[in-house]
């Protein structure tokens, strides 16, 4: 399968945020009056609809590493979604043309102003930032990656959370139609659905954590959890869920896909700590994609001056 990189990526089929939002209200127009005949498809396969948004005027993030990025066909070939393949190669080429409009993110639970918002609406509100961050997956291998965000704090400020508001939980669509790894097989199925992820409320806060709608500059691919996810890069990858479709406020500590999978294996903090091991494997050492030998694994990721203060007095081998 041939990946495309930004550079090589004709001026004719990127397409600024503007023009991309009425060629979208103009596809979903003609998906109303062509219901029933395949309209969607057909008009989302069209070559004007498969041109990709690009995000200019992006802010600095001050938060930047400046670390050699892993390349584009990297990060959008060697994936983690269960919702389209366990294998790490499979969702390239199953959630390459996966259908990410009309999308709407349902927010309710312990805030002021519950909400329905379309994604659309959610990327004009904010001002996108690009952030070279580190995502660091629990199987030791890691990626530094730039990506188009938000922070999810300035949407939280927003929603005015009540004092009850402890935690914060995500899902993810389901939807077997469109995300065939959720179909049941003879062994049932593969996860539990949704795919549920969740974040003490200082930590959902805290300015390094965002919400990604693009990579390299561009919209988020179907495998990199378009077309809106989240990026916590101080926690293994597992955290930063995909495709969101539902955010609740609440008071007690949700459980996690993971943590209910295997509660000896994932705990519901998931900081990158090289001291903590996966029961099954070590966690001190990890293998940038791309690199032959490998490297240390830093504490927090390499994040521990911003967010180690956020455990103080905790005992992280117990709370991992
Ligand atoms: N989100 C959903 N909905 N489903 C998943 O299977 N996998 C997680 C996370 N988010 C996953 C998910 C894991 S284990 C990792 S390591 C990262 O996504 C991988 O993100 P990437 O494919 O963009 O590198």
């Amino acid at each position: 399968m041939l990946i495309k990189k930004p550079a090589d990526i004709k001026p004719s089929e990127i397409t600024d945020y503007h023009l991309f939002k009425r060629r979208r209200e103009f596809i979903k127009s003609g998906v109303g009056l062509m219901a029933g005949v395949g309209a969607a498809s057909f008009l989302l396969n069209s070559p004007a609809a498969e041109a990709k948004i690009k995000f200019d005027r992006l802010v600095k993030s001050s938060f930047d590493t400046d670390e050699d990025l892993t390349p584009y066909d990297a990060v959008t070939t060697y994936n983690n979604f269960y919702e389209f393949s366990t294998d790490k190669r499979g969702p390239a080429e199953l959630a390459k043309d996966f259908i990410s409009r009309p999308w709407t993110i349902k927010i309710e639970g312990e805030i002021n102003k519950p909400k329905i918002y379309d994604v659309d609406e959610l990327i004009k509100l904010f001002d996108l930032e690009e952030r070279i961050y580190r995502l660091r997956c629990v199987e030791a291998w890691s990626m530094v990656i730039p990506w188009v965000g938000f922070p999810l704090g300035d949407l939280i400020k927003r929603l005015e959370p009540t004092s009850r508001a402890k935690y914060v939980e995500f899902e993810t669509l389901v939807d077997s139609d469109r995300m065939p790894g959720q179909k049941k097989s003879l062994f049932g199925s593969v996860l539990d659905w949704p795919y549920r992820e969740g974040l003490r409320i200082d930590e959902a806060t805290h300015p390094l954590a965002i919400l990604a709608v693009g990579l390299y500059g561009e919209e988020l691919p179907g495998q990199n959890g378009a077309p809106i996810r989240l990026v916590v890069p101080w926690k293994y990858g597992f955290k930063s869920i995909k495709s969101i479709v539902k955010i609740r406020f609440s008071e007690n500590q949700p459980l996690n896909t993971w943590q209910d999978q295997a509660a000896n294996e994932y705990g519901f903090y998931a900081n990158v700590n090289p001291e903590v091991n996966h029961p099954r494997w070590s966690q001190a050492r990890e293998r940038r994609i791309g690199d032959f030998l490998k490297r240390p694994t830093l504490p927090f990721n390499g994040y521990g001056d911003q967010v180690a203060s956020l455990y103080s007095g905790m005992d992280l081998s117990k709370n991992y």
